[in-house]
């Protein structure tokens, strides 16, 4: 079967905003949780240093629908629904079902499958060594995998989206996964679950779950923790702010004191016609807050995917520091927009295109994946501490039902880790790169001698698993993947040897 990839930006649903369920003015601002970034209309580099993901996979990457269960949970008549799921197999390294060859399962997270075959460099690379079989599923309500037949149907109201979320969807992955060992008749292969960002989550909570169908998970930039209050509100932005401050102090220091200038520069009569001019918008700004928004939103996902060779957050600030003598705060901070976006012919409020993947978390981010994120004064931002109630009401209005803050906590655990898990858990890596304001909220210690935490000081979001590129991976990422090829092969030399004793007798 011939399958051929599109660009992330093909994939992107064309949606205006006045069409996409109450996006108007929806405050609740969730940095997404992407392995890529790909699809933030912020980063236009982000966009384009994916260049080669229009390039067509290889014919060995076949595609498959499974009869997935709408709800795994009840019994009622509805709960029998089916819908089609898409997933993927590359066969062509594996050493077959004799062997009982291992599987590497990639999960998918909160966007179509398609782009993440292309940027998932970690089963495609290490197929070879391991004889593995990639198989790659996709998330329910992303991509071809919707329910109710239609995604409009699907994203209609509460009644529709009720079946989206985690709990079904790795209800989903075990059925696959089981799907395809029963046709090739692999019962015994060991499989390896591997996910980043949401998909990272999904991962280490499936095999807390589901011992028996993994044995083991590869966690990238999983922030399990960012839930509750296991984790301070303003970890995230006190991850960014040290970010900036690390790589320059007076950017950090422009950009700490540009939220009162811009305040002090829209209190004037004709203050927000002055920004407007300054930040060369595409259309007068709607008031200070829109250009903060963006700004912040800007910073974030710079230090979020902070990514070699180009390492947006050198770019921002070389902007910063590097604007021409005279500048003012404001020149400053443009300078660095421009640095970072490039030249276009406007800035800041930009025609949105609303993807799918953001219609999408919005309603987990309203629905389970509460992350109570908030700020208070030791950041380069302005405060603005987390509103539960807020956050609830907000949520209520768009979707009539009320976010669940602690179900997550309640379901999968969270509190007191490392004293819960070191005696029931095994086989998860947790990895994370410390310049992403989300490795905050992930597992940095390691629990017990098979729950490891691996994190390199320099890295972002998701790069172990991304596609590794030798000539510009630098040497602490090539060493990240490299531990954690050795940690699951211990894991699987060790389920050999059980599997060898348990059936010779
Ligand atoms: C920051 O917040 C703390 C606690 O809310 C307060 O005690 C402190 O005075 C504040 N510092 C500044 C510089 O505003
Ligand atoms: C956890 O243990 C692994 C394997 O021994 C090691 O490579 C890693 O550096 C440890 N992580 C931390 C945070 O100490
Ligand atoms: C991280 O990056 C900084 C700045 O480029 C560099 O000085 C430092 O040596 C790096 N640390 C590691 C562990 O690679
Ligand atoms: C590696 O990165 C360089 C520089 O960005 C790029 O030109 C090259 O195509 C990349 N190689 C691969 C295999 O992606």
């Amino acid at each position: 079967m011939n399958f051929l990839l599109f660009s992330s930006q093909l994939l992107i649903f064309l949606l205006t905003l006045s069409n996409s369920a109450s996006a108007t003015e929806f405050k609740i601002k969730i940095p997404r949780l992407s392995p890529t970034g790909a699809g933030l209309t912020v980063d236009h580099e982000l966009e384009t240093s994916f260049s080669w993901l229009s390039s067509p996979l290889s014919t060995d990457y076949n595609t498959f629908y499974y009869t997935q269960t709408l709800d795994h949970f009840n019994y009622n008549p509805e709960s029998y629904t089916t819908f089609q799921q898409r997933y993927v197999i590359n066969s062509k390294y594996w050493g077959g079902s004799k062997s009982s060859a291992p599987i590497l399962v990639y999960f998918g997270a909160e966007a179509p499958l398609d782009s993440d075959l292309n940027i998932i460099g970690f089963l495609s690379e290490n197929a070879i060594q391991f004889k593995a079989l990639q198989l790659y599923i996709e998330h329910r309500y992303y991509g071809k995998s919707i329910p109710f037949g239609s995604w409009d149907e699907a994203l209609k109201n509460a009644g529709t989206l009720g079946y989206f979320n985690s709990a079904q969807a790795i209800a989903d992955y075990a059925d696959v996964i089981l799907h395809v060992k029963k046709i090739l008749k692999a019962e015994k292969a060991p499989v390896i679950v591997i996910g980043g960002s949401y998909g990272g989550m999904l991962a280490s909570w499936f095999r807390l779950k589901y011992p028996h169908i993994a044995l083991g998970a590869l966690a990238s930039s999983a922030p399990i923790l960012y839930f509750d209050n296991i984790t301070p509100e303003d970890g995230y932005d006190t991850i960014v702010t040290k970010d900036f401050r690390e790589v320059s102090e007076n950017c950090y220091q422009s950009i700490r004191k540009s939220w009162s200038e811009i305040d002090k520069i829209a209190a004037k009569s004709n203050g927000i016609s002055m920004l407007s001019g300054k930040f060369h918008t595409c259309k007068p700004l709607k008031g200070p807050s829109e250009l903060k928004d963006y700004l912040e939103y800007m910073y974030s996902v710079a230090a979020q995917y902070n990514r070699p060779p180009k390492y947006p957050l050198n770019q921002v600030c070389a902007g910063i520091d590097g604007a021409s003598v005279g500048s003012d705060t404001l020149d400053k901070i443009f300078a660095g927009v421009v640095s970072y976006i490039g030249n276009r012919p406007c800035y800041v409020n930009q025609p949105q295109i609303v993807s799918e993947s953001a219609v999408g978390w919005r309603w987990q981010t309203c629905s389970e994946l509460v992350i109570p994120m908030g700020r208070n004064n030791n950041t380069m931002f302005q405060p603005a501490p987390f509103n539960l109630n807020a956050y609830i009401k907000q949520c209520e209005d768009s979707y009539g039902v009320p976010p669940r803050p602690h179900w997550i906590t309640t379901y999968y655990g969270g509190h007191d880790i490392k004293l819960i898990l070191q005696r029931f858990g095994s086989n998860i890596i947790f990895s994370n790169g410390l310049k992403d304001p989300y490795s905050i909220g992930g597992v940095l210690e390691n629990l017990s001698d098979s729950l490891l935490a691996i994190h390199t000081i320099n890295g972002s979001h998701c790069l172990d698993i991304l596609r590794a590129n030798k000539t510009t991976d630098p040497s602490w990422l090539v060493k990240q993947r490299k531990t954690e090829v050795e940690i699951i092969k211990g894991w699987i030399a060790t389920y050999y040897a059980d599997l060898a004793t348990i059936f010779s007798k």
